[in-house]
């Protein structure tokens, strides 16, 4: 072999392992791959010269180019594999996680306060004999008000702060027109509850919502009489509030029933001694009821000489809010995720 060739190769060598010590990345080495051992690669180029070489240097040179060609490989295979190896170990060492820290809890969601209210409220009616009906909350002046013998000019009209929508129709300010709607579409007997949101142009204060909820209640039959109303309404109040609570029935006035009667309860708050919730008086107002009107029956067309009835209607929130002493009927609809969770 001539010796200007046995130098070139042993310097391509030790170019080769000086660029291999520095290839860094698996990357760098396998670019580094393509360029020395590669189709068109210096190695492959020098081997590929050999057929232009007297024929008696060719085996030595082969031999010698065949050499670097396999240390090169398995050079490169071992840094390769070192590369990796660290590389996973670095990766690994990013994504580390700490098993032993307490796990986040997810916000489990719960039933808002209200509707629990209603539910619990409903259930209670429902084990009495009264099954659920509904109605618009958009209402026609004669629903919410005519049938249920409040006509034009009356002073009940103007006392409920009614919510005009335009077209004529309003916000139910009650929920009694559910009443109406039931008895014109079925003839008696009728025993009914309406749970709804109901609306009056009230400012907010710690007792009055512009949306509120009521229960509206309707009992008709042949024989029904004030003592079905009171014995309803006690079951009724000592299911939800509690099963010793001191009650009395008060005469009270609404146009749609006759005899009229609100029913109060012994304060909670003070126990009947008198407080600013009773508004000194120990008791506090939780529904209104009465017998049923006959000019109302007439409206809808029952026969108010065969028929008797007892209607009745209670705040929802007045209702819990007494149940679970909370001072102010706004925090059912500020959505105070502490206040809603306190209540689940
Ligand atoms: N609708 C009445 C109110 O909103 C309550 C009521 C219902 C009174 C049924 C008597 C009978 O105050």
């Amino acid at each position: 072999m001539q010796g200007g060739l046995r130098e070139r190769l042993s310097a391509l060598e030790s170019e080769a392992l000086e660029e291999l010590g520095r290839a860094g990345t698996p990357e760098a080495l396998e670019e580094l791959r393509v360029r020395w051992l590669g189709r068109k690669g210096r190695i492959t180029r020098e081997l590929q010269a050999l057929g232009s070489l007297e024929p008696a240097e060719r085996p030595a040179v082969g031999e010698a180019a065949n050499r670097i060609k396999a240390a090169l490989t398995e050079l490169l295979e071992a840094r390769r594999e070192s590369l990796l190896a660290t590389r996973e170990e670095r990766e690994l060492a990013a994504e580390r996680l700490d098993v032993t820290l307490p796990g986040r809890a997810p916000r489990i969601g719960l039933p808002h306060p209200l509707a629990s209210a209603l539910e619990e409220l409903t259930e209670i009616f429902r084990g009495l004999g009264f099954e659920v009906a509904g109605g618009p909350e958009i209402e026609t002046p004669y629903h919410n008000f005519s049938a249920l013998n409040i006509p034009e000019g009356h002073p009940a009209r103007e006392e409920s702060d009614t919510i005009f929508v335009g077209g004529g129709l309003l916000l139910r300010t009650h929920t009694s027109p559910v009443q109406i709607r039931a008895m014109e579409s079925r003839p008696p007997p009728l025993r009914i509850i309406a749970p709804g949101r109901c609306y009056r142009n009230d400012a907010p204060d710690a007792t009055h919502s512009p949306v509120f909820y009521q229960i509206e209640g309707l009992a008709v039959e042949e024989g029904i009489t004030l003592g079905h109303l009171k014995w309803t309404l006690e079951q009724f109040a000592r299911a939800y509030l509690g099963a010793d609570l001191a009650l009395r029935f008060r005469p009270g006035y609404f146009p749609f029933v006759e005899p009229g009667a609100e029913l109060d309860v012994a304060c909670i708050f003070c126990g009947g001694r008198g407080c600013a919730t009773g508004k000194g008086s120990g008791w506090i107002e939780i529904l209104g009821s009465g017998m049923v009107h006959p000019a109302v029956f007439e409206a809808v067309g029952y026969d108010p000489e065969r028929v008797s009835g007892f209607a009745f209607g209670t705040g929802v929130e007045r209702m819990a809010m007494l149940k679970h002493r909370i001072p102010d009927i706004r925090l059912f609809y500020e959505n105070d995720v502490r206040f809603l969770a306190q209540l689940a």
